[in-house]
Parts: C-alpha cells; structure tokens; sequence
C-alpha cells in the first residue's frame, strides 16, 4: 500500500507488523530508515501532539521534517479543479502536490472538514488531491478520520489487555462547547473492530450517531473479525462489563452548518463526562482520549489522574507508531 490515508484499506496483519516495530522502538530499538530522506508536513489545522512527533520521530530516524501551514507561512493552495483562481488561493493542488514530491520522500496532511456541509467534507477532498496528484507516499495526518491515533490507541490497548478480540470496547460521546470533528470517533471504530473488539458506541441521540460509511464499516470490519458492534443511547447499558473505554466529543452530522442550534441540544448532554461513578459500573475498564481534554467538561480529574488512565501512554506512542509507519512506507 503506498499511501497510508484509512485503516480501511489495510488488513489487520499489515496493521500488526506497523505495530510490532512501533513496539521495538518503544522498547529502545533504533532505525535510520529515514537518513537522507525528507518529509513534508503540511498542517491545515493547529497540533501539538502530531506535529511534535512527527518532526521529532522523523529526525529520530536520520530525516529531515519541514512544516508547511498553507494560508499561513505557505500559500493559500486551491482545491476546486477547473477553477477561475481570482479569490485568495495562490496556487493549484496540481502544482503544489508535484513540486513537494520533488523535494520529499513523503508528505503527510493534517486538514480537518470546513464544519459546514458534512455531504462536501466527507469526500475528504484535500487529501484525496494530495494522493492523486503526489508521487510520493501520502499520510493522513487527521482528516476526516486519525489513522495515526488508531495505530497508538491500539498498540497502547494491546500493551494493557494483551488479546483484543471480543474484550468490551466503548466509545462514549462526551460534551464540549464546540462541535468538534468526527475523525478520532470514527477511527474509534475502525480500528476497535480490525482488532475483533465487541464494540459499543453510545450517544445522546440518532443525531450524534457518525456517517454511515463507518458505522457500516464497523459492522463489516466486526463481522469478518469475530467481534460485534451496536449502538446504544443508554449511559448504563454502555459502561456495563466495559474493559476499554474511549471518550471523543464531536458535532452532529445533521447540523453541520447550523450549529447554532445543536449547541442547544448539546447543552442538554453535559452528564456525558467521564467520571469515576460511570468507570465503577465497567469491568475495571482501561481509560483514554485522544487528547487535548478539557478536565471536567469531558472527563473528570479523578478519572484523568486515575491509574487506569492511558491518555498519555497513547500519546507517547504516536511517536512510536508514526516511526514505524514511516519505515514501512518508505521501504
Ligand atoms: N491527538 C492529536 O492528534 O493531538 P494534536 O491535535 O495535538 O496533534
């Protein structure tokens, strides 16, 4: 596989073998897998996490990373083909895609959807034209879903459970201020069901239930890997014998564009959070969010202190996962 855009597109093996080398490196192993090579980075959208780990790990392994934020230290880049380009972009995906695969050896996209009319942001344009256009592998940095976080969301799962298949997996809506992208929840589900996971998603309602693309793919990917997956509106029902449970807040797919009105129906799901009495009904259940986390919005601090919190082994191992993914890519 050349480039590494959905989880979808790739078996469960080849998922293991990124995750057996991200676990060597974990364990001290070094690689120069990337001397004399250059990735560009291109972040449509702020990061702390990606974007540290994916310079620091490409340095790691004898490369160079640039950082590119088209609109800002970049050109604003246009997407639509065929355009009359008289408005604020620069420069065509046409172009930019071949001139960056001259200079790098990879390049990876973070662009999150425009939160105005989900059936335009679920075609996913802007990677898609880097993968058409580019000659070079291509890594989805966070789009519409967060394959990167897949891969460390799960090599941390495996590191604290050992077997994955049919252990009880939740993915909970939780409250936030604003409506957030549906990427890490819709990965949420990917990469639970690759891995045979007996899968739970609860929302509030049949609003906040994500695109059909990944709940079919959830149902498939479940099936054809010995798991289950259902969605529920009940909290009790939900954390009830969980051993994972995984926390993401993002907005309603039918509001996308009148946002103004979800954030009233929102407003009215704030018991969502995380808190220690919900963990007590699950089978001593493992905790994580991808991260940022606003503490007592979405999780409480006795639950992100707790000792069965992984948030931040998960977000050491994105280093390790994109270093192995990275190798692999490159090979
Ligand atoms: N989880 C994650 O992708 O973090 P950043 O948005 O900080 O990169």
């Amino acid at each position: 596989m050349k480039n590494f855009i959905s989880t979808m597109d790739w078996s469960q093996s080849k998922l293991q073998q990124i995750l057996d080398l991200a676990n060597q490196f974990k364990q001290g192993a070094s690689s120069d897998a990337l001397k004399g090579k250059s990735v560009g980075l291109l972040f449509f959208n702020p990061s702390l996490r990606t974007r540290t780990s994916f310079e620091l790990g490409t340095w790691q392994m004898g490369g160079h990373a640039v950082v590119l934020e088209p609109g800002k230290s970049a050109w604003p880049i246009e997407f639509e083909p065929g355009t009359k380009m008289d408005g604020v972009t620069e420069e065509h995906i046409i172009e930019v895609a071949q001139v960056l695969s001259r200079y790098c050896d990879m390049i990876a996209i973070r662009a999150f959807p425009k939160f105005e009319n989900w059936q335009d942001d679920r075609q996913d344009k802007v990677i898609k034209a880097f993968a058409k256009y580019a000659s070079v592998p291509v890594i989805n940095m966070e789009t519409i879903t967060h394959p990167c976080q897949e891969l460390a969301h799960m090599q941390a799962i495996q590191s604290l459970i050992g077997q994955t298949k049919n252990k009880k997996y939740l993915l909970t809506w939780t409250y936030h201020p604003k409506p957030l992208n549906t990427a890490v929840a819709n990965s949420s589900l990917l990469i639970s069901t690759k891995f045979g996971m007996d899968v739970t998603l609860l929302c509030p309602t049949k609003d906040y239930i994500l695109d059909e693309r990944y709940i079919e793919a959830a149902k498939k990917q479940a099936t054809e890997n010995g798991g289950s997956f259902k969605i529920t509106h009940d909290i009790e029902e939900a954390y009830a014998g969980a051993d994972i449970v995984y926390a993401k807040s993002w907005g309603a797919l039918p509001f996308f564009g009148n946002w103004e009105s979800e954030r009233i129906i929102r407003g009215n799901y704030k018991h969502f959070i995380v808190d220690e009495k919900k963990m007590a009904m699950t089978n001593n259940a493992k905790f994580s969010h991808c991260l940022p986390l606003r503490r007592n919005i979405k999780a409480t601090d006795g639950v992100m202190d707790s000792d069965y919190c992984f948030a931040i082994d998960e977000a050491e191992n994105r280093l390790h996962v994109q270093k192995a993914l990275m190798a692999k890519l490159i090979e």
